[in-house]
């Protein structure tokens, strides 16, 4: 039997004006399972991250994480967390810091947010360089990506 998803994108589209960005996808994500988004250019990997955390809206569809839905929750009553692309990391931080960011401003103590920033880098093989800064890394390694803020 499937794992119960945990996150689910149920037929979900979205619009910017006259542009379909997204049309009638849907993905069922298990907790703990990491999912990437591969795609050519412009077919919707940046509207469809931003709809699970929150800033774009979804003109169809429902979004539901953990039996909720959150379609229209606004983003800061939705308890996820987004590593922005490389522009918007803070530059002057290591990388393990602008993982851990999100929990450090909800108030994790600094061995919890440590800890687990450190376990995601290991998990996406970054873990031998979490004190490096973004600069030094290659763009693929800053892509944009939500994370749930308590995982
Ligand atoms: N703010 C916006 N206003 C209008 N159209 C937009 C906006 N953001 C994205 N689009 C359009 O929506 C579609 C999906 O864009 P999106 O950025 O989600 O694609 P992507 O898969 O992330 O692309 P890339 O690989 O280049 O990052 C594209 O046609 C894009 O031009
Ligand atoms: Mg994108």
């Amino acid at each position: 039997m499937a794992p119960k998803p945990y996150l689910t994108l149920d037929n979900v589209s979205a619009t910017y004006g006259d542009t379909t960005a997204v049309s009638g996808l849907t993905i069922e994500v298990p907790k703990g399972e990491l999912l990437s988004l591969l795609g050519p250019s412009g077919c919707g990997k940046t509207t469809t991250l931003r709809m699970i955390a929150g800033f774009v809206e979804p003109s169809g569809g429902r979004i539901i994480l953990n039996d909720k839905d959150i379609s229209h929750k606004p983003v800061h009553k939705r308890n996820i967390g987004v590593v922005f692309q490389s522009y918007a990391l803070f530059p002057h931080l290591t990388v393990i810091d602008n993982v851990g960011f999100g929990l450090r401003m909800r108030n994790a103590s600094r061995a919890e947010w440590r800890e687990r920033a450190a376990k995601t880098l290991e998990t996406v093989g970054l873990s031998p360089t979490p004190i490096a800064t973004p600069a030094s890394f290659p763009a693929v390694s800053s892509s944009v990506s939500p994370l749930p803020a308590r995982w």
